[in-house]
């Protein structure tokens, strides 16, 4: 039974939270809780009764039960399940139907007795949901009631479907979903257009009613619902905070999700701290910005009045701190992202020597890399550096099929102007115009198909990297295999990633790698990408002498930028570097106007990259330290 924790540094914190490191962590404790149910229920003989959740969330918990099954015995034979929601309308056997998910994730794996599953039924006539849906109240009583309900939250608030507005007494019925929760839905179902506007969910009152309820989030994107879900005032317009009314709830949490809670994010404030150098700069810097001020007009009476007497009397006087974190802030801007060679290297982001230095950028999409640190490519070619870059996917997934038909229609043209014979293009084409027109919504591309959007954006990020400087034969594309894989099962293997990534990594023996540590994009493809990096340069440290003098840096794609604290370094581009950045981003003309999945932002990425690399830039300028017009950050990773 979770308890309320009564630690002072949980004051802020309405209801029990357990933080894991990480998801994986979160979910065996999850998996085992349940087990634990259905093994106490079957000692006594009784029915153990699950309220089950889809989405991402809960995928690893499902995986560990079935994986329980297979190896421990567990059985499920005494389970009865109910599923929170099922989008409306939605046949059962459609792939991202919840029937489907619920199939592939669980139930086809562990011994349930088929007529124990429930899962609101999305084929209903609109006058049969009603009593319908009370039918499933009454089905979830005569089992007496639910021991256990999981959950997830979407980016809303929502727990099941119940988005803001929720009463906290509904019950199980037919509901709107909203904007942002269809958005989040629109990778699955192939744009946001194909998603239903309406599901069938279990009401707030039915989750309430569950004997025992275990919320989970997991990385970066939920951060700030969860913050508002467990800290801020219980409204309907957060309907996770609902929540905070039961006796009987838990929270589960990986650290990146629980990152915005009070006392994690702002420490000082709920309890003495172990000052590191970190945690100094971090808190400075908040209070700096909290209270619109240069670093070095922070008086002992900021520090005191902001929770961090603790700092001044350990650390003060507080003008020592001031001037200890303005240079630290200080040294991470440099306009030699390679290394200034014959410099005094000892407070720059990057060592002087080797002076020429080889530097492998890899950019998870074709564009990426002149999006997120187009400038410092240039910069990085300018100044003499070996500089490769490698395209990780074909980022075929972003390419509308209607510029298919005008690459394909023009090499038609193009063979005819030269006198050659286009007989087997144009029966290619004339298929792909009749697949185009009857596709369905997230139906995968065929090869033909895919290859050419791939080809599409190969002649873009040619463009784009000849545009920074790049010599054709330091162009690599990798075209790495799990990313159509992904499209037909989630569960892929990445090995193929990661053995391609070592050769070429081996081939280059780089002094630096750039990677895109934006873990919080919406396609989770950065992530993937950064984990088969990573696991590449972890491997080859073993046996390769090189490895030990590869610095890795992050810069952040096109979602999120780095916060002011995490900077390790800054490079600052000019009004005139910037507009060289912008050259580079528009040779990717397939993403230009209105990309394919343009996410929460509805702004072109060129544009999205210039307000983030000038924000940056208005933050040091309001911290202190030098105006410039745009600044593009980064983030060492020690491996
Ligand atoms: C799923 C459900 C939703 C999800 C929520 C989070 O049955 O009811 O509330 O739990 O949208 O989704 P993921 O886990 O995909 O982030």
């Amino acid at each position: 039974m979770p308890r309320l924790n009564l630690l002072e540094e949980t004051r802020y914190e309405k209801l029990p939270v357990s933080v894991f490191p990480d998801p994986q962590k979160a979910s065996l404790a999850v998996a085992q809780r349940i087990a634990e149910l259905i093994r106490e229920k079957q000692s006594k003989g009784e029915t153990a009764v699950l309220g089950l959740a889809t989405g991402a969330t809960p995928v690893k918990v499902y995986a560990e039960l079935v994986r329980m099954h297979r190896e421990d015995g567990l059985s499920f034979k005494n389970v009865v399940t109910f599923n929170l929601d099922e989008y409306y309308p939605m046949q059962p056997d459609a792939i991202q139907s919840y029937w489907f998910f619920m199939r592939d994730n669980l139930f086809n794996h562990i011994d349930i007795d088929p007529d124990n599953i429930n899962i609101p039924d999305g084929t209903l006539a609109p006058e049969d949901i009603q009593a319908y849906c009370l039918e499933y109240e009454r089905k979830i009583s005569s089992y007496g009631g639910l021991d256990l309900q999981i959950l997830g939250i979407g980016r809303t608030g929502h727990i099941g479907f119940n988005e803001p507005g929720s009463a906290p007494n509904s019950g199980t019925r037919l509901v709107t979903l909203d904007d942002l929760t269809r958005r989040d839905a629109s990778f699955d179902f192939g744009g946001k257009e194909n998603v239903p506007t309406k599901a069938i969910t279990m009401g707030i009152g039915t989750i309430f009613k569950a004997r025992e309820i275990i919320l989970m989030a997991w990385n970066q994107k939920k951060a700030e619902i969860v913050k508002k879900a467990v800290e801020g005032e219980m409204s309907s317009d957060v309907p996770a905070t609902f929540l905070q009314l039961s006796n009987n709830v838990e929270f589960v949490l990986d650290a990146d999700a629980a990152s915005e809670l009070t006392r994690y994010d702002t420490p000082w404030l709920v309890k003495d701290c172990l000052w590191d150098e970190q945690l100094i700069k971090k808190a400075v810097i908040w209070l700096a910005t909290t209270l619109d001020k240069p670093i070095l007009k922070l008086t002992e009476d900021d520090y005191n009045n902001h929770g961090m007497a603790q700092l001044a009397t350990e650390r003060g006087p507080v003008y020592n701190i001031n001037i200890h974190i303005f240079n630290k802030v200080q040294h991470t801007i440099t306009g030699w992202p390679g290394g200034k060679p014959k410099a005094d290297d000892s407070q720059r982001p990057e060592r002087a020597e080797p002076a020429l230095k080889r530097t492998i950028i890899f950019s998870p999409h074709p564009d990426d890399d002149v999006i997120s640190m187009g400038g410092t490519f240039i910069r990085l070619c300018d100044q003499g550096h070996d500089v490769h870059v490698a395209y990780q996917t074909s980022g075929n997934t972003a390419v509308w099929d209607e510029e298919v038909l005008r690459f394909t229609e023009f090499a038609i043209d193009f063979n005819k102007t030269q006198g050659l014979d286009s007989g087997d293009l144009e029966k290619q084409y004339e298929d792909m115009r009749v697949f185009m027109q009857g596709k369905k919504p997230n139906q995968p591309d065929t090869e033909e198909i895919r290859r050419i959007k791939g080809l599409i954006r190969k002649g873009e990020a040619i463009a784009g990297a000849r545009y920074a400087g790049v010599a054709d034969a330091n162009i690599h594309f990798q075209d790495l295999p799990f990313y159509d894989r992904v499209k037909v099962s989630k569960n892929v293997d990445f090995e193929d990633d990661i053995v391609q990534t070592m050769e070429l990594l081996n081939k280059v023996k780089p002094h630096q790698v750039f990677a895109a540590g934006d873990f919080a994009d919406p396609h989770g493809t950065h992530k993937v990408c950064f984990d088969v990096i990573l696991a590449a340069l972890l491997r080859l440290k073993e046996t390769e002498e090189w490895v030990a003098d590869c610095w890795l840096w992050l810069y952040r794609g096109a979602w999120h930028e780095f916060a002011i604290h995490e900077i390790e370094m800054a490079v600052p581009l000019s009004p005139q570097e910037v507009e060289r950045k912008r050259m580079a981003i528009f040779k990717h003309q397939s993403q230009k106007d209105l990309p394919v999945f343009p996410g929460d932002d509805m702004r072109e990425f060129w544009v999205r990259a210039e307000d983030r690399n000038r924000d940056t830039a208005q933050a040091y300028d309001q911290l202190g330290l030098a105006e410039y017009e745009a600044m593009e950050a980064f983030v060492r990773w020690r491996f």
